[in-house]
C-alpha cells in the first residue's frame, strides 16, 4: 500500500505518527541544508520537509532530481508545526518515485500558462490535475448521487433500456444511424419509447440515466451528439403538473446535496450555488411570448422560442423576481413530439414544458397521450408511419394507465449550475462535431 491518507486526511491526532502519501510532485525547493517537496493529491497538497541532519543521504539527494508531475510516494512522520505552510510536514523516511514525467509537458498542470480548450481536452487527464476542474468532476459526482439518492426516496425503480433502436422519437434528423447485421439501426436519442411501454408493466415510476446520441451538426456551447440524460416516467398522474412538481423537487434536492456535499469544491470555484425557492414559477408559452414582445421581440404563436428569446426571458425573470429556475409550459402542440397529450378542450395547446436555468433548456417533458387510438392519429399528424411504432403502440392495447415523465439533460444541468460558459466543461472526453479522440 503506496498510500495511507489523502493528504486532507491528516489531522493533529496523527502528530509524531507514521503515514504513508503519494501522489505528483507540485513543487520543489532547495534551500541547501533543507529541502521542500510538496505533493498533491486528490484532495490538496501535503508538504515533506527534509532537513540535511535529520534524514538519511540517499533520500536527501533524490529531492533535487525529482521534476514537476513526477509520481511519488512517501513514508514519513508527520509534525505538526506552526513554521509549516499549511500547519504540518512529513518528514521523509523513504521516497519511492513510480514515474517519471517526460518534459515538455502538453499542458501546464499549475494553469499558469493559459490553454485552449481544445489542448486541455486533448490532455484531458492533466487538466484534470488542476483543483477547480478537478472540482467541477467532484461536483458532477455530488449531482449524480444525489439523483439517484432523490428518486430511492420518492419509490422510483431504476432500469435500463436498449441504446441500439430501430426508431426515432425526437424528430427524424437528428440519428445516427448504424448497421445492425442486415437491418437499419439508429443510436438512441432517449429511452422516451421503453421507458413509456414500462408504463403499462406495473413498474408505475421509473428512472433512467444513461447517454443519449443526437446528431447535431452545429457547433454550440450547450450541444453535445453524446450527452447524459437523467430520466423519469411515472404512471397514474391526472396531470402534467404532478410531473413539474417531481421534478423541482429533484433540481431543489441536487442543488441542496451539492452545497451541503461539495462546499470544498464549490469555494475552489468561488461559486456562490444559490439554493431555489419552491415552486418554481410557470409560465406559459403564450405568456412568454408577451413578455417577449413587450422585451422587443416577435415570435409568431407556434413557433419555437429560440436561443436569443430564452436568454431574453432567463433576463426578465432575473431581474424581475430574482429567480434562475422557472418552467415554460403548454406550448403549442405542433411544436412537440407526437407522444405529448394534447388539451381535449384546446388541443392547439399541449400538456408539456420545459424547465430552465438561467436561460437555457435543461428539461422537457410532459404528460403522455396513453390513448391508443389518439396516439396512433397524433404519430400520422407528424407524417410518420404507426407502423414502424408496432413494437410501442402494442404496449396501449392492453391497460395502459396515464402517465408522464421529463428527460433532464445532465450536462445542461451541471453547466447552468455553474455557470459555465461551455458544455463541454462538465463532461470529460466531450463528443462534438469535431471530437471522437480521446
Ligand atoms: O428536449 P429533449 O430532446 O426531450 C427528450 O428527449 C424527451 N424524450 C424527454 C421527455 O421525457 N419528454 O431532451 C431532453 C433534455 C434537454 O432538455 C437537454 O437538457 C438534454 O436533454 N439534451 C441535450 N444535452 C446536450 N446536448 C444535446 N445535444 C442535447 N439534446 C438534449
Amino acid at each position: 500500500m503506496y498510500r495511507t491518507h489523502y493528504s486532507s486526511q491528516i489531522n493533529e491526532e496523527l502528530n509524531g505518527k507514521r503515514v504513508k502519501v503519494a501522489g505528483w510532485v507540485y513543487e520543489i525547493k532547495d534551500l541547501g541544508g533543507i529541502k521542500f517537496l510538496w505533493i498533491k493529491d486528490r484532495e490538496g497538497i501535503v508538504q515533506i520537509t527534509a532537513p540535511k541532519k535529520k534524514v538519511a543521504p540517499e533520500l536527501f539527494a533524490i529531492i533535487p532530481k525529482l521534476k514537476a508531475e513526477d509520481v511519488v510516494a512517501v513514508e514519513g512522520i508527520v509534525s505538526f508545526t506552526p513554521k509549516a505552510k499549511l500547519g504540518f510536514e512529513i518528514l521523509p523516511e523513504r521516497i519511492e518515485v513510480l514515474s517519471r514525467a517526460r518534459t515538455p509537458l502538453p499542458l501546464d498542470p499549475a494553469g499558469k500558462v493559459k490553454a485552449e480548450l481544445d489542448t486541455r481536452l486533448d490532455n484531458r487527464f492533466i487538466d484534470l490535475r488542476k483543483p477547480e476542474i478537478m472540482a467541477i468532476f467532484k461536483i458532477r459526482s455530488g449531482v449524480f448521487r444525489a439523483v439517484r439518492e432523490f428518486f430511492h426516496r420518492e419509490g422510483f425503480i431504476e432500469i435500463h433500456t436498449p441504446k441500439i433502436i430501430a426508431t426515432a422519437t425526437e424528430g427524424g434528423t437528428e440519428l445516427f444511424p448504424m448497421k445492425y447485421f442486415e437491418k437499419d439501426a439508429f443510436l438512441a436519442q432517449s429511452p422516451q419509447l421503453y421507458k413509456q411501454i414500462m408504463m403499462a408493466s406495473g413498474l408505475d415510476r421509473v428512472y433512467e440515466i444513461a447517454p443519449i446520441f443526437r446528431a447535431e451538426e452545429h457547433n454550440t456551447t450547450r450541444h453535445l451528439n453524446e450527452a447524459w440524460s437523467i430520466d423519469a416516467e411515472m404512471a397514474f398522474i391526472e396531470n402534467e403538473e404532478e410531473v413539474m412538481g417531481l421534478l423541482e423537487k429533484l433540481v431543489a434536492y441536487t442543488i441542496r446535496y451539492v452545497r451541503e456535499n461539495n462546499g470544498k469544491e464549490l469555494e475552489i470555484l468561488s461559486f456562490e450555488l444559490e439554493e431555489p425557492k419552491l415552486p418554481f414559477r410557470r409560465i406559459s408559452y403564450t405568456k412568454a411570448l408577451e413578455i417577449l414582445a413587450d422585451l422587443g421581440k416577435e415570435i409568431p404563436w407556434g413557433e419555437d422560442i429560440d436561443t436569443e428569446g430564452e436568454k431574453m426571458l432567463g433576463g426578465y425573470i432575473k431581474e424581475n423576481y430574482d429567480e434562475d429556475l422557472y418552467f415554460l409550459y403548454q406550448y403549442p402542440s405542433e411544436a412537440k413530439p407526437f407522444y405529448i397529450m394534447k388539451y381535449d378542450k384546446k388541443p392547439e395547446i399541449s400538456r408539456s414544458f420545459d424547465l430552465e436555468y438561467r436561460g437555457v433548456e435543461i428539461t422537457s417533458g410532459g404528460q403522455r397521450e396513453h390513448r391508443h387510438d389518439i396516439l396512433v392519429e397524433q404519430i400520422r399528424e407528424k407524417g410518420l408511419n404507426p407502423e414502424s411504432f408496432e413494437f410501442y403502440l402494442k404496449a396501449f392495447r392492453y391497460g395502459m394507465p396515464p402517465h408522464g415523465g421529463f428527460g433532464l439533460g445532465a450536462e445542461r444541468l451541471i453547466k447552468q449550475m455553474l455557470n459555465l460558459g461551455n458544455i463541454r466543461e462538465v463532461i470529460l472526453f466531450p463528443r462534438d462535431r469535431k471530437r471522437l479522440t480521446p
